[in-house]
C-alpha cells in the first residue's frame, strides 16, 4: 500500500536500490512523479499493440520492491527475504523447469507440501483439499463437485450408470441435470462462464455473456455502528435469511433444485459488505435442512488478515458444524478449495485439468506458513488490527463530511466516501502522495495489507490519508 517511485516512475516499493533484489525497507515513501509516470506510459505504449493494456495503473519494478505495499495478495509482502531464499533451492528451480501435472504426476515431495502447506492451516473440521490455479478455477471446481456429490446421493449413493453417461453426451436429462447454485446480490466470485451466474458486484463483467437462471439473494446492509442500529440490523439477518429460504422452495419448485449456496465471509469486491455470525450460523443451519452444499469463498478473505488467529474469517462465526467446503487463492498463493470427508469423488477425471494447480505456489506457501509461525505473525495480526481499526475511527470523527462507515475485522477493513467522485478522486491523490490504494464497491476504500504490515505503516498510511482528504 505504500509505494516508493523511482524517478523513471516504475512502482519500486520499499527498495533498496543497487542491490539484484531488494532485501530492506525504507523509513517512507518517496515519489518522483505523478502516477502513471513517463516510463510506465513508454510501457504502455510499447505493450499496447501486442496485448489489451486498460486496467493497467502503473509498470513495478519487482526486483526492487521490498515489503507491504501495492499488491494486496501477497500474505508476507514483496521480496521476503525467507521466500525469496527458499525460491533459491533445487526444488523450487525443478518446480519451475520441470513442472509437474499434478494429477497425474506429482512430485515426491507434493504429500509433505500439501500437509505442511495447507493441512497444517486447514479450516477445523475439514481435512481434505484440492488444489487449484486460482480464485476462479477453485470456486469453478467446487461447485461442480457439489453438483456430483448431490447427483450421487440421489442415484442412492452410486456412480453414473449408462443413462446418466449416454444422456450427458446429449446434453439431456438425467445426466445433463436441472440444477442450481445460490448466490448473493453484491457478490464476487470469478470471471468465468458458471461463477458469473454467482458474480453480481459489477456489470461490466457479467454484460454479453450468458448466464443460468441461478437464485439471487439478498445478503445484509448493515448501518454503522452496529451497536447504535442493532434492531435494524438484526432485522437484515431475518429479512436475508428468509428471502435464501424463499428462493431455495422457488427454484426447487421449478425442478431446478439448489444443489450449492456460495458466500464470501465478507462481500469484497462488492463494496465490503458483512454479514454477522448470527447471519451465518443461519445459512448453515438453512443448508443443512436442505442438504445444500455450503461453500465459503475465502479467495479474499483467507491468509490470515482479519484477525480470528487462524487463516479463516470464517472462524469468527463459531458453526454448529463447519462449512461443506472452503476455497481460496491469493494470500494462500495457490488456488484451490477444503472439502468435507462425504464430498470426496472416487472417480477419475472429474476434477481435473493439466496442471491442478502450481507446486511453486504450493511451496512458497509452505514457506510462508513457517515465517507466520516463526515470527507469530497471525497473532500479531490482531494487535496490529486493534491499532488499525482505532486509527480507522479516528479518520473518519477527523472528516465526518467526507467520511462513513467505518468498518472491518483486524487490518481486512473499508471505509466509504461521500460520493464516487470523492473515492476515485483520493485514490488518484492518494498514490500519488505515496499510499498506493484500492477502491471497492461504489464508494468505498479499502484495505488489504499484507500479514507484515505494522503499527509504524499504520502511522504512515493515515498521516497520507488524512492530508490527501484534508485536500479534497
Ligand atoms: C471472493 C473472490 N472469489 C473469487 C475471486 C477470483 O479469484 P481469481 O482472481 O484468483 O481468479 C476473487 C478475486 O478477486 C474474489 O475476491
Amino acid at each position: 500500500m505504500l509505494s516508493r517511485l523511482s524517478p523513471k516512475n516504475y512502482a519500486v516499493v520499499g527498495c533498496r536500490f543497487g542491490s539484484t533484489i531488494a532485501s530492506s525497507e525504507p523509513t517512507g515513501p518517496e515519489m518522483h512523479t505523478a502516477v502513471p509516470g513517463p516510463k510506465s506510459k513508454e510501457l504502455t505504449d510499447r505493450m499496447s499493440p501486442l496485448h489489451n493494456t486498460a486496467s493497467i495503473r502503473c509498470f513495478v519494478d519487482f526486483e526492487k520492491s521490498f515489503g507491504n505495499y501495492m499488491i494486496s495478495s501477497l500474505p508476507l509482502g514483496y521480496n521476503h527475504p525467507d521466500l525469496v531464499k527458499a525460491a533459491a533451492s533445487p526444488k523450487f528451480l525443478t518446480s519451475l523447469v520441470s513442472r509437474p501435472a499434478l494429477g497425474s504426476f506429482p512430485r515426491t515431495d507434493f504429500s509433505e507440501g500439501l500437509q505442511e502447506a495447507l493441512t497444517d492451516v486447514a479450516p477445523k473440521g475439514l481435512k481434505q483439499v484440492q488444489t487449484m490455479l486460482c480464485g476462479t478455477s477453485a470456486n469453478e471446481n467446487a461447485i461442480k463437485q457439489a453438483f456430483i456429490w448431490h447427483m450421487r446421493q440421489k442415484r442412492g449413493d452410486k456412480p453414473p450408470d449408462q443413462l446418466a453417461l449416454d444422456s450427458c453426451m446429449k446434453q439431456q436429462q438425467p445426466g445433463t441435470p436441472h440444477l442450481s447454485v445460490l448466490g448473493f446480490d453484491g457478490a464476487f466470485h470469478g470471471r468465468s462462464l458458471c461463477n458469473l451466474s454467482v458474480t453480481r458486484s459489477k456489470a461490466i463483467p457479467k454484460v454479453d455473456i450468458p448466464a443460468f437462471d441461478w437464485p439471487i439473494a439478498k445478503f445484509p446492509r448493515y448501518k454503522y455502528p452496529l451497536e447504535k442500529y442493532k434492531s435494524y440490523n438484526d432485522q437484515q439477518d431475518k429479512d436475508c435469511l428468509a428471502d435464501v429460504e424463499a428462493k431455495i422452495l422457488e427454484w426447487n419448485a421449478k425442478k431446478h433444485d439448489v444443489a450449492a449456496l456460495i458466500v464470501e465471509p465478507i462481500q469484497a469486491e462488492g463494496g465490503d459488505f458483512y454479514g454477522s455470525p448470527a447471519f451465518f450460523q443461519g445459512l448453515r443451519d438453512i443448508t443443512k435442512k436442505h442438504n445444500i452444499v455450503f461453500i465459503v469463498d475465502e479467495v479474499q478473505t483467507g491468509g490470515g488478515a482479519t484477525g480470528t488467529g487462524d487463516m479463516w474469517a470464517h472462524s469468527h462465526w463459531n458453526l454448529s458444524t463447519p462449512p461443506d467446503m472452503v476455497t481460496f487463492s491469493k494470500k494462500m498463493l495457490t488456488g484451490g478449495y477444503f472439502y468435507a470427508d462425504h464430498l470426496r469423488i472416487n472417480e477419475s477425471y472429474r476434477i481435473y485439468n493439466t496442471w491442478v494447480g502450481d507446486p511453486t505456489k504450493l511451496f512458497l506457501l509452505q514457506e510462508v506458513v513457517k515465517v507466520i509461525k516463526r515470527d507469530g505473525l497471525l497473532q500479531k495480526n490482531i494487535e496490529v488490527g486493534k491499532e488499525f481499526q482505532k486509527q480507522l475511527h479516528q479518520l473518519q470523527n477527523s472528516h465526518p463530511n467526507k467520511l462513513s462507515n467505518a468498518r472491518g475485522l483486524a487490518t481486512f477493513a473499508a471505509i466509504d466516501f461521500a460520493t464516487a467522485e470523492m473515492r476515485d478522486k483520493l485514490l488518484t491523490d492518494a498514490t500519488n502522495n505515496g499510499l498506493h490504494c484500492g477502491g471497492c464497491g461504489p464508494q468505498s476504500l479499502r484495505f488489504r495489507p499484507s500479514l507484515v504490515y505494522e503499527k509504524k505503516h499504520i502511522d504512515l498510511t493515515f498521516e497520507i490519508l488524512d492530508k490527501t482528504i484534508k485536500n479534497l
